[in-house]
């Protein structure tokens, strides 16, 4: 059986998910939440969030989408010219690597692709709203069932307040 999609994502109460090529608040609880939710599992990623991470993660293999043929970065990062075609090198990583789940880990671009396909969530809703560029597709949310909401406390450096919520596409 394929390893299901789960896109994860932080996204401000405006909506807003990127500003300038980065993210636009510091939140040093998501950094490691988002650690803790894909450690092991292949992250597929658009370009532009491939950069701005600007390496590959450890212990996570990466898959990059771009239409850039002559895109060679030095990080060992699987280059794939086509999301479909991505999608597919991702799950079959999974597949091999006995990961159960697949992670979209964005940006805008790659959300707003894939959501059709996406079978579970894993987000941080931060309680801001800052300027920003790129923002996080609009949902019809009767569609997702609420698996799990925690809202733990600021840590030291967190700018803001925000729970985790996961939720699994309904039917
Ligand atoms: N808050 C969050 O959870 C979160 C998560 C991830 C990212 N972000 C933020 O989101 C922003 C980046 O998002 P973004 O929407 O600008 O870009 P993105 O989705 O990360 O990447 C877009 C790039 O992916 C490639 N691409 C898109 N569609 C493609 C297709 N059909 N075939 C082949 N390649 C395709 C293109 O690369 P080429 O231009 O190279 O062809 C495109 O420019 C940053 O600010 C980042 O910090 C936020």
């Amino acid at each position: 059986m394929n390893p299901p999609l789960a896109l994860v994502a932080a996204i401000a109460e405006n909506g807003v998910i990127g500003a300038g090529g980065t993210m636009p608040w510091r939140l040093p609880s998501d950094l490691r939440h988002f650690r803790e939710v894909t450690m092991g599992k292949p992250l597929l990623m658009g370009r532009r969030t491939f950069e701005s991470i600007g390496r590959a993660l450890p212990g996570r293999e990466t898959v990059v989408v771009t239409r850039d043929t002559t895109f060679a970065p030095k990080a060992e990062v699987h280059i794939v010219h086509d999301i479909e075609a991505a999608l597919a090198v991702a799950r079959a990583r999974a597949s091999a690597s006995g990961a159960d789940e697949v992670i979209l880990a964005g940006g805008g671009d790659l959300y707003e692709h894939l959501i059709g396909t996406v079978e579970l969530m894993h987000l941080t809703f931060v309680e801001i709203r800052p300027q920003g560029d790129v923002f996080f597709p609009a949902l019809d949310w009767s569609n997702w069932e609420e698996l799990r909401r925690v809202r733990p406390p600021r840590a030291p450096g967190d700018e803001a307040d925000f729970s985790f919520v996961d939720y699994r596409r309904r039917g």
